[in-house]
């Protein structure tokens, strides 16, 4: 299980004055000390955290790699070309919305047109592509008709369910679709809204291979250090049970 952590909010901080700290490159640094096994980020086409400053340097300090989370905009799609980083993601992106609010909408042909465009060019320049989709078969077969190589499971519905047996609903979804995905040859990733209270049960999905988790640990970084929340996410992360599970198989942890 690799983690990848979404440093956008450490930005957020620093957009909030528009001066010039804290830099989010200084979090990488410090991110990658504590285990990051990659730091994402997200460029939006507003600019609202990540700018294309910090993506270009980013570039050329991040020693364990970049997933780039982009919109298939040209805009967005050649930044990515021009500075290669190890993984794109693909995302939609609503400008008023204050974060990714559900995954892409493969049911569309414009988009995924739009989508078909960027993934060639992103190929061709040698980038590792994920698609952020909904947790269902229809999204996982069209990210595999498109030619991707990964899905990111979209875990808000999971992050957001009330009680027991609707969590359980929304961890069967993505425990059927990374099975779906795996099964067509897609590697399989998962985030958004992950914190460290609701963690585990994705965690524990065997079929998960990397997990995208920002806004909870960089709050937690506000009071501990950077470093220090990496870590304990990590050794979260590391520390969930490795059941082999099957869709429908879900069982609820001891203490769930
Ligand atoms: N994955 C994607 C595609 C996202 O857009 C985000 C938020 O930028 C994340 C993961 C991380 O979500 P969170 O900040 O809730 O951990």
């Amino acid at each position: 299980m690799r983690l990848y952590i979404n440093i956008d909010h450490v930005a957020t901080v620093r957009q909030a004055r528009l001066t010039d700290e804290p830099d989010p490159v200084r979090a990488a640094v410090l991110a990658e000390l504590g285990g990051a096994d990659g730091i994402t980020i997200h460029h939006r086409q507003d600019a609202r955290h990540i700018s294309v400053r910090d993506v270009e340097l980013l570039g050329r300090t991040v020693r364990t790699g970049i997933n780039l989370e982009i919109s298939s905009n040209e805009r967005m799609v050649d930044l990515a070309v021009s500075t290669l980083p190890m993984q794109v993601t693909l995302v939609p992106e609503k400008r008023e919305e204050v974060t990714t609010e559900g995954g892409l909408n493969l049911t569309s042909a414009s988009v995924r047109g739009s989508l078909a465009a960027g993934l060639g060019r992103l190929a061709d320049a040698g980038i590792r592509t994920s698609l952020f989709i909904d947790p269902d078969a229809v999204s996982v077969d069209e990210t595999k008709a498109l030619g991707a190589d990964a899905v990111e499971l979209h875990t808000g519905e999971y992050a957001n369910a009330v009680g027991d047996r609707e969590k359980a609903t929304e961890l069967a979804r993505l425990a059927e679709a990374a099975a779906r995905a795996d099964a067509a040859g897609l590697a399989v990733h998962a985030g958004h809204g992950l914190t460290y209270e609701n963690v585990v049960p994705v965690a524990a999905l065997p079929l998960i291979e990397e997990l995208n988790i920002g806004h909870s640990v960089v709050s937690r970084s506000v009071f501990v250090g950077i470093e220090r929340a990496v870590r304990e996410m990590k050794e979260i992360v590391e520390g969930a049970p490795g059941r082999v599970r099957r869709p429908g198989e879900w069982a609820p942890p001891i203490g769930f």
